[in-house]
């Protein structure tokens, strides 16, 4: 039984372990951003609210600072911990080739985001067409200014393929316009001091009117804007300068609020769309078939709708933040639920064990009521035969009592028909002492021995040097009783005297005054005194 309950307690316990250990596969996701920008922070918001509605997915991120040597160190770091797939924003078009080398060799699968590189292999592509967004930009700037005007550009990073396509695609759009002039152009680094250096730099070379100011994205030509103005304080310059950018960033002080106030003209949308960025990731991870090349959509905008874009964005940022609040209540919720079923995992166990405890003692107790039941039994079979032996022992003591007695009778018996057979001897006066004499010899020979069991008239006899017979004879004409009654007596006097001792039982005076059976001294006693000892 004991083996079948163990069995049992160890598959509950297996099944209980198997079943904490359970977790769900996550798809490790391995981000790697060139630069450290609002654009890119807000790319990172989004990814984290599309990562609430895929449980099954986990997103590590890097920010480079613009630098390919950092973005390749990081690239090499994400893919040591261990990734299913790399979504890279590569700076330039080369420079990261041994890392993506790397990404190619484990197998992870990549996806090229927002901008592109040269001589990769990767798995997709997703961004914005930012030829179209050149292109674009160089439509509104055209028909801002009625097809006339001098025109400067500020263009992004040299050799990234954003800033190259950007220029192509709105250089396209001017060529159409002759009376259109890009009379200036220097690249920046995407940030604002960048944009401000190049307005410089053109104004180094070109000193003549400048219309419109087209940056590569909002804060370049947020730069430049303020060279210009300041500039155009120092000349007194009456024409209003257009300002025209690419983000359009909806964030406090980015590109929307920006022309939303005025300090940019119009702001190319360049679209961010984190959700679709990790939907593409899950369907290469998945198997699933996907587009190699994924766009974006991209749009303008103006004063006109700058407002009505602002005030959409915060209805969905509210919501993104209500999500955001029911993901960390749903947290909370598992993990209270993580922790009650931990809770009743750790019960069930406790239960078990106390089950298993239960059951050894019952058991336990089983087998101690059947060796309590073997001792009774034998108990009562050892008083049994205690009884039978003590009974045994009575008559045994009974006997041995006659059979004294007997002695003693038989002794004074042979002693007195010797004496009354045998012819009187003639008395040695010198040998026998007289009458008192005699007598006193004689006792004090007695208590000498008194105490021995083994005292017989054959021994007085020998040591008081006269024969049994001659001792009997006169002894009993004395004091008219026979040697052995006197002895006997002499005992029984000894013990009333010993009784008086309280700390002596009545077994102890009888073995003391030689006697050898406490039960035929009771009886000697009885008969002697009349009454039982210490009655
Ligand atoms: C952000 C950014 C944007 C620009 C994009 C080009 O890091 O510089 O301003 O539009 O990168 O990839």
């Amino acid at each position: 039984m004991m083996k079948m309950f163990g069995a049992l307690f160890v598959t509950f316990v297996c099944a209980t372990l198997m079943g904490c250990g359970s977790h769900e596969h996550k798809y490790v996701i391995g981000i790697s951003q060139c630069s450290l920008t609002d654009w890119r922070y807000q790319l990172k918001d989004e990814l984290v609210l599309a990562s609430y509605f895929n449980e099954d997915v986990e997103i590590r991120m890097a920010f480079a600072d613009d630098d390919d040597v950092q973005q390749s160190r990081q690239i090499d770091s994400l893919l040591n911990t261990g990734l299913d797939l790399l979504i890279v924003s590569p700076n330039q078009v080369k420079g990261l080739s041994g890392s993506m080398k790397r990404a190619q060799d484990m197998k992870v699968p990549v996806i090229l985001y927002d901008r592109k590189m040269n001589d990769v292999e990767f798995a997709a592509f997703m961004g914005a067409d930012n030829y179209a967004i050149g292109n674009m930009m160089g439509e509104f700037a055209a028909a801002q200014l009625k097809g006339k005007g001098n025109i400067a550009e500020i263009g992004g990073l040299k050799g990234s393929s954003p800033a190259k396509e950007r220029h192509q695609g709105f250089a396209d759009a001017i060529k159409k316009y002759p009376d259109l002039k890009i009379v200036g152009y220097a690249e920046g680094d995407w940030k604002e001091e960048s944009g401000a250096k190049a307005m410089e730099e053109i104004l180094k070379y070109y000193d003549g009117p400048i219309d419109l100011v087209f940056g590569d994205n909002d804060r370049m030509a947020l730069g430049a804007r303020k060279v210009l103005s300041s500039r155009g304080q120092l000349d007194g310059q009456k024409n209003e300068v257009l300002y025209l950018g690419v983000d359009a960033l909806p964030i406090p002080d980015g590109g929307m609020e920006n022309v939303r106030d005025g300090l940019l003209t119009a702001s190319g949308i360049y679209p961010i769309c984190g959700d679709e960025l990790i939907d593409l990731a899950l369907k290469i991870l998945r198997g699933e078939p996907y587009e190699k090349n994924n766009l974006l959509e991209t749009s303008i905008v103006t004063k006109e709708n700058a407002n009505v874009l602002l005030l959409q964005y915060r209805e969905v940022q509210k919501r993104a933040g209500y999500i955001a609040k029911m993901h960390n209540l749903v947290g909370k919720i598992k993990d209270e639920s993580e922790t009650r079923a931990t809770l009743s995992i750790a019960m069930c166990l406790f239960t078990g064990v106390v089950f298993v405890f239960l059951i050894l003692i019952i058991h336990a107790n089983r087998v101690k009521d059947c060796l309590n039941e073997e001792l009774r039994r034998k108990n009562d079979e050892l008083i049994r035969k205690n009884e039978e032996l003590d009974a045994e022992k009575a008559r045994v003591e009974q006997q041995r009592d006659q059979l004294e007695e007997q002695r003693d009778q038989l002794l004074d018996a042979t002693t007195q028909t010797l004496a009354e057979n045998q012819p009187a001897e003639p008395e040695k006066s010198a040998e026998i002492p007289q009458k008192n004499e005699f007598m006193e010899k004689f006792l004090s020979c007695v208590d000498k021995k008194l105490d021995s069991p083994t005292l017989s008239v054959e021994d007085i006899s020998q040591e008081m040097c006269v024969s049994r017979v001659q001792l009997y004879r006169k002894v009993k004409s004395l004091a008219q009783k026979s040697p052995v009654e006197i002895i006997r007596e002499r005992r029984l006097q000894r013990a009333s005297e010993l009784l008086q001792d309280p700390s002596l039982s009545i077994s102890e005076v009888a073995y003391r005054v030689g006697f050898s059976a406490p039960s035929y001294f009771t009886k000697c006693y009885k008969e002697f005194f009349g009454k039982n000892p210490r009655s």
